[in-house]
């Protein structure tokens, strides 16, 4: 043990540190069907460890989709899949939210019900790619068309069905994921939603369905302890921008507030050497807005390091660090940092779709040293 990482390994309201484990899809539900399975479960079992453990990315809705094999929470079998992974996690002490997904324009026809169209903020193509069988092959994506002003509730619904299916599947809370253009992302950023309906133009109105989708859920869980959102705020990943990103989210993060959100998570950047001048002024301002209007933990997320986030947390910059790309190799990653390593590099090649290979293959630390007394 070491003392150098303390402020990560404090423990904070209901969590036992603040090393959390950021969502990441890895393609590997039960196919077809996208039912969450039994490898899943090893795999969030192995990471128990995690203060908070954000399950991947979860389509909310068969349209919802956007890339094969990805689990989702729309359907029976999804849930008692869930129920599982979620038995097994609390088994080991850990606590579980899931990411509630809808992928909007950033999808392909042959992902969607009846080869439909992709739905999005408006008809205009998400210049990105996506896999759509076990190939892992890449494909454009299919032209969306734009949702209909009455369509909207419908997917708000949506919002509510899943997330009651999440409490039902035993999860501890659910994510809203706002972030990395998907839909919610789409409706909030003036670089893509150029609707002219109550859901586009002003700000108010290209928030007023982020918020809807956000009171909605809150109502769903019955208590907004168990409701965090995401956000990217500078990203411009697939071609989705804001004129103004300190505006837009500091009015966001305002009305999440409001509603009590147990936190907000923000993507920072993916690369620290790369970092927008603007994250210095940008992120603060967003927290304060949330902060001073009664939502309750920042999440910070993005290229961390074990000794940049104690930083972080040490001075006030954020609660909590989610950690992403460290937990795919390291298992056990909290219990390494509190130890000061060693630490896995992840590898790209397994990132995505698969068996165990990159996935569940990782010993932890205490494997190692049982395995190291076994065969002395
Ligand atoms: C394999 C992979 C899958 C990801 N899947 C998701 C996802 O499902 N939802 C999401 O909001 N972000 C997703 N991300 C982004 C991560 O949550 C995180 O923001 C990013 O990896 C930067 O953090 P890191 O440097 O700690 O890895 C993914 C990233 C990777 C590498």
């Amino acid at each position: 043990m070491t003392d150098a990482h303390a402020p990560l390994l404090s423990p904070i309201r209901n969590y036992t540190n603040r090393i959390w484990m950021a969502p990441l899809t890895r393609s590997r539900a039960s196919m077809p069907g996208n039912v969450p399975n039994e490898m899943m479960g090893t795999y969030y079992e192995q990471r128990a460890g995690a203060g908070l453990i954000i399950a991947e990315a979860t389509p909310i809705s068969p349209m919802g989709h956007g890339y094969y094999a990805t689990p989702g929470i729309h359907s029976e079998a999804q849930q008692a899949g869930w129920k599982a992974v979620t038995d097994r996690v609390h088994a080991k002490g850990g606590k579980i939210f899931l990411q509630l997904w809808h992928v909007g324009r950033v999808s392909h026809s042959a992902l969607l019900p009846d080869n439909q169209q992709p739905v999005g903020a408006t008809d205009v193509i998400s210049e990105s790619k996506t896999y759509i069988d076990h190939s892992m092959e890449r494909h454009d994506n299919t032209q969306p068309r734009a949702l209909e002003t009455h369509e909207i509730p419908g997917v708000v619904q949506d919002f509510v069905d899943a997330t009651r299916r999440a409490k039902a599947a035993g999860f501890d809370g659910v994510e809203i994921h706002g972030a990395n253009s998907y839909l919610l992302d789409q409706f909030t950023r003036d670089g893509v939603n150029t609707r002219t309906d109550e859901y586009g133009g002003s700000l108010e109105n290209r928030l007023r369905f982020p918020l809807m989708v956000a009171k909605a859920v809150v109502e769903a869980w019955g208590d907004p302890s168990g409701v965090g959102y995401r956000i990217s705020p500078l990203s411009e990943h697939k071609d989705v921008r804001d004129s103004d990103p300190q505006a837009t989210f500091s009015t966001l993060a305002k009305g999440l507030g409001e509603l009590g959100l147990e936190y907000l998570h923000a993507v920072e950047t993916w690369d620290r050497s790369e970092v927008d001048p603007r994250l210095d002024s940008v992120i603060p301002a967003i927290v304060k807005s949330f902060k001073d209007a009664g939502g309750k933990l920042y999440i910070a997320n993005g290229d961390y390091a074990p000794e940049s986030a104690t930083q972080a947390v040490d001075s006030g910059w954020c609660d909590v660090v989610a950690f992403g790309r460290p937990w795919i190799p390291n298992p056990d990653f909290a219990a390494r940092v509190a130890q000061g390593g060693p630490y896995r590099e992840p590898d790209r090649d397994t990132f995505y779709g698969g068996g165990p290979e990159g996935y569940t293959e990782f010993t932890s630390l205490e494997e190692e040293a049982q395995e190291a007394t076994s065969t002395r």
